[in-house]
């Protein structure tokens, strides 16, 4: 790395949090160069260009294309020659594209371990070789903790309960190990519960909920209510990546990235149904179903040390956030 010009890779850069990423850095940092690798499984070029504003010059056949001075390579992160292809004189890198479900970790376990483990291993092996010591963001996942004691911190035992969180805590533990081996710097951010505009294809509950809601289809809620979650809108999410990019260290930091807040499923509901009426649409109908008995009764996150040590913190109360969220469904249908 010579520090003249930062280039930074993001794998899965055309997915919600990648889009995200790339609409802000084209704002804050215009001297950076942007490289996506995306094998366009979820995202596409069109979402990128929706978020950030710029044309595309280029097809999801062509594959190398453009999207204003964003670069999109067509390649599958568990090929490892896609990889050296898209690391090639990158300083920094956003590893976002992974198996993002939960449930179909579970159906498919090989398939959650080949796609959030092995493409890990192979970023940090490249810059092994090669060298280069890019610094790696690593979107983790708070689900890596499963039943650990509430809240949850980066000082909590992992103990993950479905495969998603096994793979994300083998990387995690990959990135450790490559720091302390091979000084590759690195930062792990445990996300967790993202919404906000951009949510189309997630099936969280946020976008289940207004994209249900929208149809007209009725909002089933697990239990009672009053499961509790904690709530990140991607635009906070995206000032920790950020400052993550900036962030000097020699090895592997973790943070835990949420609004560190306790949000009832309940209450959330009621917000959304109240952005409904906000907007003069019928107020969508909600229905009470049987608890999932795998759905952990309460999980939120202390956030102190990204406070702290990132100097981050969360602005977008949740109700705003709810109410942009639906207004940006409502533009996009
Ligand atoms: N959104 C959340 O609530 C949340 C919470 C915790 C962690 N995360 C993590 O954040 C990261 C990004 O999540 P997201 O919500 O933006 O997901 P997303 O599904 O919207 O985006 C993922 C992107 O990766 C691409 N992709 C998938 N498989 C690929 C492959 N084999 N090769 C290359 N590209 C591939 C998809 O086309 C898509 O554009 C993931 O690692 C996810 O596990 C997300």
């Amino acid at each position: 790395m010579d520090g003249s010009q930062n280039t930074l890779l993001i794998t899965g850069g055309l997915g919600f949090i990648g889009c995200a990423l790339c609409a802000r850095l084209l704002k804050d940092k215009p001297d950076w160069k942007i490289v996506i690798l995306d094998d366009y499984s979820v995202g596409t070029l069109e979402d990128i260009s929706d978020v950030t504003g710029q044309l595309i010059d280029g097809s999801h056949l062509a594959e190398v294309s453009n999207v204003g001075p964003i670069k999109v390579i067509k390649g599958d992160i568990r090929n490892r020659a896609d990889l050296e292809n898209a690391m090639q004189g990158v300083t920094h890198v956003a590893h976002l594209a992974a198996q993002t479900s939960v449930p179909i970790s579970a159906e498919d376990p090989l398939l959650d371990f080949e796609m959030n483990v092995t493409p890990v291993f192979h970023l940090l092996d490249i810059a092994r070789i090669s060298g280069t010591k890019p610094k790696i963001v690593f979107a983790s996942s708070n689900a890596l903790l499963g039943r650990a004691p509430q809240p949850v911190s980066e000082t909590s035992l992992p103990s993950p309960i479905a495969p998603y969180g096994a793979s994300k805590l083998a990387g995690e533990t990959y990135l450790s190990t490559f720091g302390e081996a091979y000084g590759i710097p690195s930062v792990s951010l445990r996300f967790g519960n993202v919404y906000g505009p951009g949510s189309f294809n997630k099936s969280s509950v946020v976008a289940k909920f207004i994209r249900q809601a929208l149809n007209g289809e009725v909002l089933e809620i697990y239990g009672d209510g009053s499961a509790i979650r904690d709530f990140i809108h991607i635009d906070d999410l995206i000032d920790a990546i950020v400052k993550s990019l900036d962030f000097k260290t020699s090895r592997n930091e973790i943070f835990q990235i949420s609004n560190g807040s306790e949000t009832e499923i309940g209450y959330l509901t009621d917000q959304i149904c109240e952005a409904f009426e906000q907007r003069n649409l019928p107020r969508p109908t909600v229905q009470f179903g049987e608890e999932r008995a795998a759905d952990m009764k309460r999980n939120v996150s202390d956030v102190s040390k990204a406070q702290d040590v990132l100097g981050w913190t969360t602005t977008i109360p949740l109700v705003d956030g709810i109410l942009e969220t639906l207004d940006w469904f409502l533009a996009r249908r």
